[in-house]
């Protein structure tokens, strides 16, 4: 379950403007329940999640474990949407340095625990077609000689130029790698319009759907994200019930201080107050990417008419080093959103005793990283609340797929809510198309 601890942040705000907040926060949390805000046309994200397709699941899941025992390589292609929620997951929950030890198996009761078993585990996911740059693409290309190599295009349009471009010189390589080339390629896209179905309809690749009713940045929960991540193994039945399970929570009882709420209504506050910068900041590395996906989710969302918090990540305590300055004592427009998981991970590290001490560092010795960086998270909420920076803390119970699938949701909620206390369609993202246009023009697109 995500908790919120807002004790940071209430003395930087009038208690009664909290307070007005409640009924119009409530409203809007009603809207995206009974699907009467601006762009409710876009809520599958949540119907998806209220009315379960297992069939899908169990398709990704088997089209997922077949992968895994043929491919040494999943190049997925896509871009915002298309990409950083997969990637966000994944940097979560695979091993920092891959090898045999330390690669992620999953539970015994998995429904595909035995092929796992049997079969080689080690699929790598890798990115591409998320920038436009020939030397990353060339040289990736040239890493994956002799690999086994299986391709996810995902796009949901297909026409992103960064993502049709990659696809362009991958299918090639491909092709020219593969005999049978099309069975290595799987293409995420639009039910039945654009470019990808129609190279699926010539070429006879896997196909999966991504529902119209789901915009890039919610569409982690759909095969966009899914698949990718049940290409590396992780358990994406639990990611997928952990945030049905945190939807429920917040649709059965929801009241003014429900946690996505609340957060909701204290970042509203809070901009309306002078703080027009929000950071996200973890203290675990794995949760840099999440941020990544956190910053596309509350940008586009939020991001038009002239408002809005400008979203921007920070991983601590590396951050710290670099950015610490400026959050102590530079502007005081700044409010800091931590995301902290409760629970120590598995394979810590135990501080040793060293007889000679020269280091200085005996004082720790029998301490977990875990409890350092605890306390340092712990320092730095004390030390920037005291140089005016409020700060909310969300917590986690753990870095697994039930608890991300949980922040997944409860951010997902709590940019609706956040659009709509700010009286924005939290879900179009008409900004994006002007730099497009500029940019299809100056390349004399037909
Ligand atoms: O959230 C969004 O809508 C965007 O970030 C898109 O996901 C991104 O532009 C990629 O679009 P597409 O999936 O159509 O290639």
């Amino acid at each position: 379950m995500i908790r919120l601890d807002d004790d940071n942040a209430r003395p930087f705000l009038n208690d009664d403007a909290l307070r007005e907040l409640r009924p119009s926060t409530l409203d809007a949390h009603r809207a995206v329940l009974d699907k009467t805000g601006a762009g409710s046309d876009l809520l599958g994200w949540r119907d998806l999640l209220l009315e379960p397709n297992d069939a899908l699941l169990e398709d990704i899941e088997t089209t997922a474990a077949q992968l895994r025992r043929n491919a040494d390589v999943l190049l997925c292609l896509g871009i915002g949407g298309s990409y950083l929620g997969a990637r966000a997951v994944l940097e979560a929950l695979t091993p920092y340095f891959s090898d045999e030890e330390t690669r992620v198996a999953p539970p015994d009761d998995h429904p595909h625990s035995e092929d796992f078993q049997q079969h080689d585990l080690e699929t790598e996911v890798l990115f591409a077609g998320h920038q436009m740059s020939g030397p990353y693409l060339r040289q990736l290309l040239d890493s994956l000689e002799g690999r086994s190599v299986y391709v996810n295009v995902i796009s949901k349009s297909g026409t992103t130029l960064e993502t049709a471009l990659a696809f362009r010189f991958v299918r090639r390589w491909m092709e020219e790698h593969f005999e049978a080339a099309d069975d290595r390629i799987i293409v995420t896209t639009d039910p039945s319009e654009g470019a990808l179905n129609e190279l699926r309809a010539e070429k006879g690749y896997k196909k999966y759907a991504i529902p119209r009713d789901v915009g890039g940045r919610f569409s982690v929960l759909t095969p966009v994200g899914l698949f990718p991540i049940a290409a590396a193994g992780i358990d994406v039945r639990s990611l997928f019930y952990g945030a049905r399970s945190e939807a429920e929570r917040l649709d059965a009882d929801a009241d003014a201080h429900s946690p996505a709420l609340r957060y909701a209504a204290l970042r509203h506050a809070l901009l309306k107050a002078g703080y027009d910068v929000e950071v996200l900041a973890s203290f675990a590395p794995r949760l840099g990417r999440f941020g990544a996906w956190w910053q596309q989710l509350f940008g586009e969302s939020e991001g038009k008419e002239g408002t809005g918090l400008y979203p921007s990540t920070v991983q601590y305590s590396t951050d710290l080093h670099s950015l610490g300055q400026y959050m102590q004592e530079g502007q005081r427009l700044v409010t800091e959103t931590f995301l902290i998981a409760d629970e120590p991970p598995k394979d810590d590290l135990t501080v040793p005793e060293d007889a000679a001490n020269l280091d200085g560092l005996n004082y720790l010795a029998g301490r977990s990283y875990h409890h350092i960086n605890r306390r340092a998270y712990e320092g730095t909420a004390k030390a920037h609340t005291e140089g005016g920076v409020p700060n909310v803390t969300i917590r986690m119970d753990r870095i697994g797929p039930e608890a991300l699938g949980e922040a997944i949701y409860f951010f997902e909620h709590a940019v609706a809510v956040s659009g709509y206390l700010l009286g924005v369609n939290p879900f179009d993202q008409p900004g994006v198309e002007a730099y497009k246009t500029a940019m299809f023009d100056l390349l004399g697109r037909p």
